[in-house]
């Protein structure tokens, strides 16, 4: 059980993996990255995820190493860690340079990726569901960072998270410039309005999540209506279900938002069949 870092070349313990401080992605947040888990030892959705590493990359005009040495570098380091189940985070940073915005001068891109045991939520989470917030904090316009674009540029969802975590809540629900209902900090929602599974549009300014496209077609599966909608907190109230996606959680019922009931205030059937599909669909990957 260990936690292994693949960096500048090689796998090495935690307190052996440092970057300059001249790296961009530490000065500038000028990076892109990707988190999965692995399923009997291997990464779950790692096509999907390199996709968007590279999606990401190519928006920010980053370039990522070639896929290969992006899955060797994977493998080495879940060999080294030797978990049961890791957490895998794959970062792409533009590289070190001398201090100057200008991304012309970064050297060269820097590839680490980072296993560590893989933890989920508590059990609890998933029986009794989580409280949300929905924060003050705005998701980021789509011309500015693109919400697609997973880049190291956290500090907007950081400070949505501070936001939801002094209220006490698990998560934040951020709205768009225009107030729409967007996603969480490392989260997509969803929310059940009479019978049906409603998620915000990606048009609204969200990241496109994996979770939230395979939700999406299991529920499809299982028979539900899905569908993408434009919602506001206004519309809360008319939710009687609501859940969280992201690759390391999985599927968390939503139980209160702004410390109100949704629905019955417990996880509710609709989302216990989401739950079980991907369950379901983890056993089989
Ligand atoms: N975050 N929205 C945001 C802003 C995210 O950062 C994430 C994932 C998601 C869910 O996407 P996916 O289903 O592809 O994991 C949605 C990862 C888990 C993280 O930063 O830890």
């Amino acid at each position: 059980m260990a936690t292994k870092v693949h960096i500048d070349g090689r796998v090495v313990p935690p307190e052996e993996a440092t970057v300059s401080i001249f790296d961009r992605g530490f000065l500038y947040g000028d990076s892109v990255y990707e988190v999965t888990r692995t399923v009997r030892g291997r990464p779950l959705e790692l096509g999907p995820h390199l996709d968007r590493l590279e999606r990401s990359a190519e928006t920010i005009a980053l370039s990522v190493p070639p896929r290969a040495e992006v899955i060797r570098a994977i493998d080495e380091t879940l060999a080294a860690a030797g978990n049961a189940e890791s957490y895998v985070r794959i970062m792409v940073t533009r590289g070190s340079g001398p201090i100057s915005l200008d991304p012309a001068t970064a050297e060269r891109p820097r590839l680490i990726v980072l296993v560590k045991v893989m933890e989920l939520p508590p059990a609890k989470a998933y029986s009794d569901g989580v409280a949300v917030c929905i924060v003050g904090v705005q998701r980021n316009l789509r011309r500015a960072v693109d919400p697609r674009v997973k880049s190291g540029n956290y500090l907007n969802n950081v400070l949505a998270l501070a936001e939801a975590k002094k209220a006490g809540a698990y998560e934040a629900l951020m709205c768009d410039f225009q107030g729409r209902l967007a996603e969480g900090s490392t989260s997509n929602f969803f929310f059940v309005r009479e019978g049906e599974l409603l998620t915000p549009a990606l048009e609204v300014g969200i990241l496109e999540g994996i979770t939230r496209q395979r939700v999406m077609e299991l529920g499809r599966k299982v028979g539900l209506p899905v569908r993408e909608a434009e919602l506001e907190p206004a519309d809360v109230a008319s939710f009687a279900e609501a859940l969280l996606t992201s690759s390391v959680r999985g599927v968390v019922p939503v139980v209160t938002i702004d410390g109100s009931p949704v629905g019955g205030g417990v996880p509710g059937p609709l989302t216990r069949r989401v739950m079980a599909a991907y369950a379901a669909y983890l056993e089989a990957a």
